[in-house]
């Protein structure tokens, strides 16, 4: 005889858990989509910053290797221009290898108190050496110390371990800049696709997919 399949349990939201979306006065007029979408996404970008809330310029980074297998995580933005968006990592972590074998990737930003998405879409390429550099100099002292210290994506025996490796790289160091890992850098993330996502107080949301063109970008509006 089968087996009863358990009934589904969904999550509970509380009531009074905060939904609220604050429509800013600057929400982009679908009916008349900007013609540069770059431009657009910073405003929404400083918009994001403007709400004070932790990580406005976290990422979701979806990338596949060999396999196709599709992965994600979380990444800080760092950089943003028409060239693409950028953003720093251990070159030998999973996503790491994963870009080397197929140098494409799609990004998510959702900042829920704005009801906003935007998603970015692309080829992938590192940076030159000196914008990892250039970069890495800026890192707090603990963090360029963490870049030596942690295998990223690797096993880790026990915690014990990444601290007494922080520990020893903190020594090999003392008095001294930190110097970049070779392993540690940057990548831009080409802007191929730009889509815009606006909640709608009566849920008839708004979404604009940008896709570069020549020089410009074609504008598709899409069901939400
Ligand atoms: C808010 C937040 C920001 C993060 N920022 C970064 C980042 O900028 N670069 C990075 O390599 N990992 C960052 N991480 C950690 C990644 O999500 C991930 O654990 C790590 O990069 C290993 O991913 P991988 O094994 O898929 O390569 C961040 C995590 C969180 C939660």
């Amino acid at each position: 005889m089968a087996e009863a399949t358990p009934p589904l349990k969904f999550i509970e939201i509380s009531p009074r858990a905060p939904r609220a979306i604050s429509f800013t006065p600057c929400a982009m007029d679908f009916a008349h989509p900007p013609s540069d979408p770059v431009a657009e996404a910073q405003r929404w970008f400083g918009e994001a910053f403007q709400l004070g809330v932790p990580n406005p310029n976290a990422m979701f980074l979806a990338t596949s290797g060999a396999d196709g297998a599709p992965s994600v995580r979380t990444v800080l933005l760092k950089a943003f221009d028409g060239r693409g968006a950028v953003f720093f990592t251990n070159r030998e972590s999973d996503k790491g290898s994963q870009l080397a074998k197929n140098p494409r990737a799609q990004a998510l930003f959702h900042w829920d108190q704005l009801g906003r998405q935007l998603r970015i879409a692309g080829a992938v390429t590192p940076l030159s050496a000196s914008e990892d550099d250039a970069y890495f100099a800026t890192r707090p002292r603990d963090s360029q110390i963490g870049a030596w210290a942690s295998d990223q994506s690797r096993p880790l025996a026990s915690r014990d371990v990444l601290v007494g490796r922080v520990l020893e790289c903190a020594a090999r160091f003392e008095g001294t800049v930190v110097p970049r890992p070779p392993h540690w850098g940057g990548y831009r993330l080409a802007l191929d696709v730009i889509e815009f996502w606006q909640a709608d107080p009566f849920r008839i949301h708004e979404r604009a997919r940008y896709t570069r063109s020549g020089t410009g970008y074609d504008i598709t509006l899409l069901f939400p």
